[in-house]
């Protein structure tokens, strides 16, 4: 199958693009505007294979979009590309409307002219995010669930899948999505929890930990989200939202001293620092619908955090380059204090 990946030169879009071109032998063309989160890095092993080819430019652009249909000529487009971090989100929302609300629509007007409505129909897949549903403190969320979100990230992204769904109804977009738990694994960029904490006790820096630590988190692993996208594109009704959980839910108080243990650093790193605003209390989906596809999570946390570990200790090429300059700034900015490292 022929694919346009849009932001697959992020964590989780490099790892589907990985795992089409690898294990499926699909021909992927990857779309990706490079922000600080995206890097060639993430698909360095893909650059020589015959059937993977790169596009730089934004989903907003009409032009580069146009230009990355007619290199892929796809059959489906997969859309990951976002700004992906709440803390960010609420420092500077700009981006996040832009390529959320902006993006999406150039790219579903794409998907429309491109046959996304005729005979052989293109498939457009929607990458989404649990958070759209807000905090939950018992139960799960089910893709009937209200829409609630807390975040200029989550509000943005609600908005991005509402805009989708209009292009089912009005146009016969043959649109899906597909909302995931928090991923983790390699090539997560250092803002996130678990890649941040983990350099963080590797290089014996404080571990700012927001609030008492009680937030709980479903986790996945990225090749599980990956793979159950796969699943939704291949075998999901248009028109329908499939959430995909991870197999467990922890505390970022167990998460974190699970990373101090793995990672042979003390405990007396752990800083409770000042909690984030508008803080979701907790996270989890349930995975029903697309489990009834035939998808399953194989990564357990327990056994994917110790492999997640070991990755980023083995792989300082990838993130050396990235824990100095910008994100020195971006650290200071964000926590009030430098890294000792
Ligand atoms: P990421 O930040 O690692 O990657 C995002 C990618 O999108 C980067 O390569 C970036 O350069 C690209 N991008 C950003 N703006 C763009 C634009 N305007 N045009 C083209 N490319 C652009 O994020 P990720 O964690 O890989 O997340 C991918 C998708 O999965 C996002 O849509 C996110 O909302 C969703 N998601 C993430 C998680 C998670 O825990 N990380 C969980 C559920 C859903
Ligand atoms: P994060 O990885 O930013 O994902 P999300 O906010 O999308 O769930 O954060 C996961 C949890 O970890 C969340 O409850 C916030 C918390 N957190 C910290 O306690 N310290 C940190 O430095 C970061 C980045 C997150």
């Amino acid at each position: 199958m022929k694919l346009l990946v849009c932001g697959g030169a992020g964590f989780i879009g490099s790892t589907f693009a990985r795992q089409r071109l690898l294990e499926h032998g699909d021909q992927v063309t990857v779309l990706d505007k490079l922000t600080y989160a995206g890097r060639e890095e993430n698909f360095h092993d893909l650059l020589e294979n015959p059937g993977f080819g790169f596009v730089h430019g934004a989903i907003e652009d009409r032009d580069a979009v146009a230009q990355a249909i007619a290199a892929a000529a796809p059959e489906a487009i997969v859309n990951f590309a976002a700004e992906t971090h709440v803390d960010r989100s609420i420092a500077k929302p700009d981006a996040f409307v832009s390529t959320h609300a902006l993006g999406t629509y150039v790219l579903l007007e794409a998907a429309r002219t491109h046959g996304g409505t005729g005979e052989n129909e293109l498939r457009y897949v929607q990458v989404s995010t649990d958070e759209v549903y807000g905090s939950i403190e018992e139960g799960t969320f089910t893709e009937e669930s209200p829409l609630a979100p807390s975040s200029p990230y989550s509000a943005t992204k609600a908005g991005a899948d509402l805009l989708v769904q209009s292009y089912f109804h009005t146009y016969g977009l043959q649109a899906l999505i597909c909302r995931g738990s928090n991923n983790y694994g390699p090539y997560q960029y250092p803002e996130k929890l678990i890649p941040l904490m983990v350099l963080n006790a590797l290089h014996g820096d404080a571990l700012p930990v927001y609030g008492d630590g009680m937030q709980v988190r479903n986790w996945i692993h990225a090749t599980d989200f990956a793979a159950a996208i796969g699943h939704v594109l291949a075998h999901g009704q248009p028109g329908e939202v499939y959430n995909a959980g991870g197999p467990d839910e922890e505390a970022n108080m167990t998460v974190v001293t699970r990373i101090i243990a793995l990672a042979g650093a003390s405990e007396a790193q752990i800083e409770h620092v000042t909690d984030r605003p508008g803080h979701d209390r907790r996270y989890s989906l349930s995975s029903a619908k697309v489990r009834a596809l035939g998808w399953t999570p194989k990564v357990r946390f327990e056994e994917g955090l110790e492999q997640t570990v070991a990755w980023y200790r083995d792989n300082d090429w990838w993130w050396q380059p990235i824990r100095s300059g910008d994100y020195l700034a971006y650290y200071e900015r964000q926590y009030g204090r430098s890294l000792q490292s």
